[in-house]
């Protein structure tokens, strides 16, 4: 309870404080004729602020409001009073004879001219003082000569007019005017000499009208400054007499302050009631001083003493133009819609245009590329893949558009590489996965159709060290192959060429020995149908990121039906790997491969190339250059400096005689791969060894062994006769490498 009668107190102390400083003012006169008037002004005592009646008014019987005997017209809340004041005059006859003339005094009381009044003489030979005995006993002056009336537009600057400024502050003065030839020669239109104040631009002079008698005006509107106090806001402080909403403001006459409603609130600022400064609705306003600035105005929302433009949901205002936007996709006029409309327009054309022509091209395409897929062999390798049996991998049929796409249009920027084969290109799907594209050389038919066999060899196998082929395309001229992408370049590489590398340590090429081996052992003996790769050499080893072996490159190898040992074919493979009995004999079997395997193991020990023309006579060819060491008991020479260390030397010698015994001349002589792959997996200790029946699954029931007899039959029907002599010419060329 006395909480609360605290709390109403409070409030009730706080009204009456705004009483008193605001002052409610009921029955004060607000009206005198048209004029209305104002706190701080008033009539009566009470009504009117301060005791020394600066402000106090007086309207007389005719409803004239007076102030200091002079007309009030105007009272403004920022502190200007307008009043009549009566003109001076000095009036001649013909004669010269002086016939009337006025010019009394004036007092503004407690008010002081504005800046905003003009002394003004209008006259022929006319000039006029305006006389203050405040601040020190000075005058203004003006003069006039003419001796015809001239035509003027309105602007008091000539021809019986003069106009000059006035200093602020004056508020007790008489204005006289004077006649230089007591208007004897221009008595004829300009019997008269005025003089007057009036505000600036309130007078607009016509020279033949107000020469003779200044169109009876006899008192003109005059700016007077007001204010309360004699001291600034800064005084006051708090004590100033402004009312709601509304600040204090140093007046511009230098003494005292006037109030001024806060920005966004119009009213009268002496008052803390229903006339006081109020909040301007800015949005339903028709002051162009205070109307809001939305684009549209039924964005507009009033707050107090401001507005907001707001926008429907889905929209956002732009503070650049007040206007709302659609969210998200801006809205373009002009120039900008016309843009995109031709050009859309345009393109339009274009596209239509191109589908037709590309319809028909397409239509010709589709013939062409049918054409090139039977011709490729690819009736025969889906017959293949779907009927013939159940494929390891799965082998995607490719597009040419995709693979023209996933190769930038076959850019030689995506070149990795330039083989015997063809060229091999960085290919990018379009779910972004990057992989190897092998691309026939064109104008071979040999090579398509080892190209075929590839994907028929390499769809058997699925293997963790055997490059993984995705798929292929046959719809070109020329074939192409999809691999996983290898990215660290080739065995060969990395021993001999650009990507050269100390970081191979003995560790790396003991590893990538037994996957090699591994992997050719597996097959030979574990996949589905026994494969020989028939070119198994460094360059055809390929390292990914882990430095993990890929064979790649079966474009040579052959599967061996079940029923047979060896087979007969054209000699193929890579001079310096190529094994010595099968080049004599033609006859190919698993040996092949070990003696190129073996090969492979002499360039990791050594890092010498298989055959390297620098190296005497005798040992051209690493294979003799080898065992020749071996002989005489110098490998320590041969092996590459950086591989030896104290603990690996049994470990190479090891391997060493393995290089040795897998390079023997005689096929039968040669160890299996298997027991090569069993002896170095062997050599890197046991803790690695459980792992060799994980990783090679069993293999599997080899029953769509038939289709590949009959490839097997082709290769054998090739005409052995020419086959040789082919292969010298390749042999030499790949020798190079
Ligand atoms: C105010 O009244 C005077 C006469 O008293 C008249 O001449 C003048 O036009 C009026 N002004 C307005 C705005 O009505
Ligand atoms: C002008 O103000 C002073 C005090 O500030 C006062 O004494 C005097 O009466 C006032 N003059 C008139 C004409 O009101
Ligand atoms: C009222 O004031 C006006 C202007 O000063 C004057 O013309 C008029 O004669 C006055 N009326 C009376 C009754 O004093
Ligand atoms: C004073 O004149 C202004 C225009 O100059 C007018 O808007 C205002 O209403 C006038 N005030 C009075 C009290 O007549
Ligand atoms: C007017 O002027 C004439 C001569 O110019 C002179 O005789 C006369 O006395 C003057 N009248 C007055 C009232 O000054
Ligand atoms: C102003 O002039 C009057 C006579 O016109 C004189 O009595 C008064 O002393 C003068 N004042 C000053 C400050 O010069
Ligand atoms: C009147 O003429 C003067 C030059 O004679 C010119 O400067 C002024 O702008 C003109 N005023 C109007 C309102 O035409
Ligand atoms: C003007 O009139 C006065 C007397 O009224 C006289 O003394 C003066 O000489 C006259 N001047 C001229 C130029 O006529
Ligand atoms: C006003 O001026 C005209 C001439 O334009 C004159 O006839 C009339 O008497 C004058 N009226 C007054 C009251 O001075
Ligand atoms: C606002 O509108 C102007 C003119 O249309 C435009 O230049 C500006 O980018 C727009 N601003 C935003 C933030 O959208
Ligand atoms: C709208 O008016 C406010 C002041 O009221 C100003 O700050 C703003 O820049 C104006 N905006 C536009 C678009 O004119």
């Amino acid at each position: 309870m006395k909480i609360q009668s605290l709390f109403l107190l409070a409030i009730f102390s706080l009204a009456y404080t705004h009483l008193v400083k605001g002052q409610s003012l009921s029955g004060c006169q607000t009206r005198c004729g048209n004029v209305s008037i104002e706190y701080p002004f008033g009539t009566s005592q009470g009504c009117y602020y301060g005791g020394d009646n600066s402000f106090k008014l007086t309207c007389n019987e005719t409803n004239k409001l007076i102030f200091g005997g002079n007309e009030v017209i105007n009272i403004t809340h920022n502190g200007e009073l307008r009043v009549l004041v009566t003109r001076s005059y000095v009036c001649y006859n013909s004669q010269g004879n002086q016939t009337g003339r006025s010019n009394r005094w004036t007092r503004l009381g407690n008010l002081t001219f504005s800046d905003k009044n003009r002394f003004t003489a209008v006259g022929c030979n006319t000039y006029a003082f305006l006389n203050t005995n405040e601040v020190g006993n000075y005058s203004v002056g003006c003069m006039s000569t003419c001796s015809t009336p001239r035509e003027t537009n309105g602007t008091c600057s000539s021809g019986g007019c003069c106009q000059t400024s006035l200093p602020r502050r004056i508020n007790y003065f008489r204005v006289r005017p004077y006649s230089f030839s007591n208007h004897t020669s221009v008595h004829s239109f300009n019997p008269c000499s005025y003089a007057f104040l009036v505000e600036d631009g309130m007078f607009n002079f016509r020279s033949s009208e107000d020469l003779m008698n200044l169109r009876n005006i006899t008192r003109f509107p005059v700016v007077l400054d007001w204010s309360i106090g004699k001291h600034s806001c800064q005084q006051v402080g708090s004590a100033n007499i402004c009312g709601w909403n509304s600040e204090c403001s140093n007046s511009v006459r230098g003494t005292g302050y006037i109030c001024k409603c806060k920005e966004g609130f119009d009213g009268n600022p002496y008052l803390s009631n229903e006339k006081g400064c109020k909040d301007i609705n800015e949005c339903t306003t028709s002051s162009t001083v205070h109307k809001h600035n939305c684009s549209d105005s039924s964005t507009c929302v009033n707050t107090m003493g401001h507005f907001l433009c707001t926008c429907p949901s889905g929209f956002n205002l732009n503070a650049t133009t007040n206007s709302c936007m659609r969210k998200g996709r801006p809205e373009y006029y002009g120039w900008t819609q016309i843009f995109l409309g031709t050009s859309i327009g345009f393109l339009v054309i274009l596209l239509v245009v191109s589908c037709v022509q590309r319809k028909m091209k397409h239509k010709k395409n589709t013939e062409l590329r049918k054409h090139f897929f039977e011709q490729n062999g690819g009736g025969m390798l889906r017959q293949r893949l779907s009927g013939a049996g159940p494929s390891n991998v799965e082998v995607k049929i490719f597009t040419e558009e995709g693979m023209k796409e996933a190769t930038n249009g076959y850019d030689e920027s995506r070149i990795l590489g330039q083989g015997g084969q063809g060229t091999v290109y960085k290919g990018i799907l379009p779910d972004n996965s990057v992989v190897a594209i092998k691309k026939a050389r064109l104008g071979d038919s040999s090579q398509v159709e080892q190209f075929i066999n590839e994907v028929l060899v390499l769809s058997q196998i699925n293997h963790r060290n055997v490059v993984k082929l995705l798929g292929c395309c046959l719809e070109t001229e020329v074939p192409l192959l999809v691999y996983e992408f290898i990215n660290s370049g080739t065995l060969f590489d990395h021993l001999h060429g650009s990507l050269f590398d100390s970081s191979l340590t003995w560790e790396h090429r003991l590893r990538i020995a037994v996957e090699i081996a591994g992997t050719l052992a597996y097959l030979h003996s574990s996949a589905s149908i026994p494969i020989i790769h028939r070119d198994v050499k460094t360059a055809n080893i390929l390292l990914d990121e882990n430095l993990t072996a890929k064979v790649a490159d079966f474009g040579a190898s052959r599967l061996i039906p079940m029923d047979k040992e060896q087979l007969t074919t054209m000699v193929q493979g890579t001079l310096g790997y190529l094994d010595p009995e099968y080049y004599n004999t033609g006859l190919l079997n698993e040996k092949s491969d070990v003696y190129s395997f073996g090969v492979v193991l002499m360039e990791l020990l050594s890092g010498q190339k298989a055959l390297c023309f620098d190296r005497p006579q005798t040992s051209k060819h690493l294979v003799s250059y080898f065992a020749s060491a071996m002989k005489e008991k110098r490998l320590h020479e041969i092996i590459d400096g950086q591989v030896m260390n104290e603990d690996n030397q049994k470990e190479i010698q090891e391997v060493a005689r393995i290089a040795v015994e897998c390079t023997r001349l005689m096929g039968e002589e040669r160890p299996r791969m298997k027991e090569v792959a069993a002896e170095l997996e062997g050599l890197r200790g046991t803790k690695t060894k459980h792992k060799w029946s994980e990783q090679y699954p069993e293999p599997q029931e080899a029953e769509h062994l038939l289709g590949v007899e009959i490839l097997s039959a082709q290769g054998d029907t090739n005409a052995i006769g020419y086959d040789s002599i082919m292969n010298v010419t390749r042999l030499h060329i790949e020798a190079g490498r």
